[in-house]
């Protein structure tokens, strides 16, 4: 019998998964509440609830493995799994990061610097959170926050009403906004083994909370892209990690600050499908299945583009020679991540380039403009 990984939730990075994992000669199967889940175009889907007691049963029965496309799976399922099939990462790290708190004390444990925080329950609680923190500051909820959604940010004492307004009822944590030179993201690997691996740093830019373009290797001193190694490797060994994560990270004068982790393949991680010698994907596979890691050498320089709400003009962008075009199947939607572009090339003065034609071509100059602006330099 062929081998089956199990997939709950059924987005784009399960799509990406279940792609990467064909040629390893592995089948899947895909949960998803929504019927038209696009992983659902390259996989069987089971579509149901994570909560639904008999859907988990087949699943459980029709797979040899399970992971995660989705980190906000009730904690309650993930255990109910694990208990019948090996489930990576373990319940306790998707636990871990599915709580900003438990995330960041956890960070601070292992000696991982973070944003000053405070938990806020109450609006007196945020009242003295702003007052010993300082503002400005951020307000997100604990827990079920992704692109930017759950967060309210303060900029004066006036804006603490609006934003307890806006997101009080749920548990809260107040973080210092911290005026960083960077956003950088290190994706580790760690396999049911035991072994570890991590692509190198990747410099990251959001815009209105979601991802818009990331450069790997990013322009820093070799001295980050190893305190970032590090950061990694003592995370996935603190959690006994099996699989790809994600740690998002702060350079604030010059010195390393960790925001979250993710515990899955990531959006910052999209370029090594072409960019590096092995795709973290399929090394989320190798590592869930206990096979040897694969190379996470980049290949050059590398460019993800990401395409939010709706995709730009396919043959337009297909034009530029360096391009490699990623089209998730999905209806188009203000905020929603429907496809990326990545741009591969042997030096920063050719991706530069690359950057610029692609720009122009799809009237994105706005977009690839921070990351041409970094090319050339060193941090
Ligand atoms: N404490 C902070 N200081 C400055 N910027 C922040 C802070 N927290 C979040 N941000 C900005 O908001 C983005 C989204 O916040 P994040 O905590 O990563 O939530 P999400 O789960 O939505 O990715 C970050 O990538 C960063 O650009
Ligand atoms: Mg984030």
């Amino acid at each position: 019998m062929a081998f089956t990984v199990g997939i709950l939730g059924g987005g784009q990075l399960a799509r990406m998964l279940a792609l990467a994992g064909a040629p390893l000669g592995l089948r899947f199967l895909v949960m998803d509440s929504v019927a038209d889940a696009c992983a659902g175009q390259v996989a069987p889907l089971l579509q149901a609830d994570y909560r639904d007691q008999a859907a988990l049963e087949e699943f459980a029965a029709r797979v040899d493995v399970a992971t995660f496309d989705f980190e906000n799976v009730p904690a309650a399922s993930a255990e109910w799994l694990a208990a019948r099939v090996p489930v990576y990462p373990n319940p306790r790290a998707l636990a871990v990061s599915q709580d900003r708190l438990e995330e960041k004390n956890l960070f601070r444990k292992l000696g991982l610097a973070t944003p000053d925080f405070a938990v806020v329950d109450s609006l007196q609680d945020l009242e003295r959170a702003v007052a010993d923190i300082g503002l400005p500051a951020i307000l997100k909820t604990r827990r079920l926050g992704y692109d930017g959604k759950g967060q309210f940010r303060l900029r004066e004492a006036g804006d603490v009403e609006a934003a307890w307004a806006e997101l009080g009822g749920v548990a809260l944590i107040l973080e210092r906004f911290v005026a960083f030179e960077r956003e950088l993201s290190v994706l580790g690997v760690r396999s049911s083994t035991g072994q570890f691996a991590s692509y190198p740093l990747v410099e990251n830019w959001h815009a209105s909370g979601i991802l818009s373009a990331s450069l790997a290797p990013a322009a820093v001193s070799a001295g980050l892209a190893e305190a970032a190694l590090e950061a990694a490797r003592t995370l996935a060994a603190a959690l006994d990690y099996v699989g790809v994560f994600a740690l998002e990270l702060f350079l604030v004068e010059g010195r390393l600050m960790a925001n979250e982790m993710a515990p899955r393949v990531h959006n910052s991680g999209h370029w090594t499908i072409e960019g590096a010698d092995t795709s973290q994907f399929e090394n989320h596979l190798r590592a869930v299945l206990g096979a040897p890691l694969g190379s996470t050498a980049p290949r050059g320089k590398s460019a993800m583009l990401n395409w939010v709400g709706h995709l730009p003009a396919r043959d337009v962008a297909l034009g530029e020679p360096a391009a490699h075009w990623h089209d998730y199947g999905k209806s188009p939607r203000a905020g929603r991540k429907v496809g990326h572009l990545t741009l591969c090339a042997d030096s920063e003065t050719l991706l530069a380039e690359a950057l610029l034609r692609t720009g122009a071509a799809l009237d994105r100059a706005d977009q690839v403009a921070s990351v041409i602006a970094v090319l050339g330099t060193t941090h």
